[in-house]
């Protein structure tokens, strides 16, 4: 099993939405998907899956050996599975330790876990990193949040965990006009490779409203090592995406 901590160090760029996105894409080409809310205390990934009403038994009741790791499992869909974070639980009672042993029990059942790891650089994150084999740093276009994402990859360096990157929140219009910088730019900034590039989607209540292609291109390229990106500025180029950016400015 391969274990992914999904992070950034800005909050809010979309860790969840990503953890979420990408498990449902890679047990859509049929691996066996795990994944592990590890933001103690603010734990939403149950709320985005829209388990949280199925969850019984939680990671502090493994820790605690009040469950086994099986029963505390939500199943998503085919091949995709919660192990839901702790409600109201002291994040500070979980160790890496913990984590690790917990992802070894599942590594029998499962081809990936993806960890969703808490916002900052706090011990929240320190545990999540260090109890995984490599991670993708999350960031926006948004140069905050790129400076961010800057640190958060020195500090993997250190942990020797490898890194590559997801830049999600992408628009269209603006990357056609040159004001975000473009994948290969923040690639070169960040001297990290882009594994997945996500565009800014409209109305986005539940992350099955997410549109699929771009989690799919990640997908594969992690399963297969497929490179192909998509290219959110595609429709705003030309005569006709000219027109289409005007219309975006308004
Ligand atoms: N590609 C996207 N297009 C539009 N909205 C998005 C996109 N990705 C995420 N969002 C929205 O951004 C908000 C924050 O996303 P999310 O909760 O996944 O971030 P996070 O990094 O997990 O936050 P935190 O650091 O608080 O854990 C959510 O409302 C989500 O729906
Ligand atoms: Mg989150």
């Amino acid at each position: 099993m391969k274990s992914i901590v999904i992070t950034s160090g800005k909050g809010g760029v979309g860790k969840t939405t990503v953890t979420a996105c990408l498990g449902r894409a890679l047990s859509s080409l049929g691996a066996r998907v795990v994944l592990m809310d590890a933001d103690f205390g603010l734990n939403n990934l149950d709320v985005v899956l829209g388990l949280e009403s199925r969850v019984v038994y939680d990671v502090a009741d493994v820790i605690d050996n009040r469950c086994r790791v099986r029963q505390a499992l939500v199943e998503a869909e085919r091949n995709l599975y919660l192990l839901p974070s702790a409600h109201g639980y002291l994040g500070d009672k979980v160790t890496s330790q913990n984590l690790k042993l917990i992802l070894s029990n599942l590594s029998v059942t499962f081809d990936y876990a993806l960890v969703d790891c808490p916002a900052g650089i706090e011990a929240g994150f320190r545990r999540a990193v260090a109890a995984c084999d490599c991670a993708m740093v999350v960031t926006t276009p948004h140069l905050s949040a790129l400076r961010d994402a800057n640190k958060v990859i020195a500090l993997l360096s250190s942990y020797k965990i490898p890194a590559s990157l997801i830049v999600n929140r992408v628009r269209g219009d603006l990357l056609a006009d040159g004001k975000i910088p473009s994948v290969a730019e923040i690639s070169d900034i960040l001297k990290t490779e882009v594994y997945g590039v996500i565009p800014e989607t409209d109305g986005v209540y539940n992350f099955t409203s997410m549109p699929k292609k771009p989690y799919e291109c990640l997908a594969r390229r992690i399963r297969y090592g497929m490179k192909e990106i998509v290219d959110p500025a595609a429709e705003y180029k030309g005569v006709r995406g000219f027109f289409k950016r005007r219309a975006r400015r308004g």
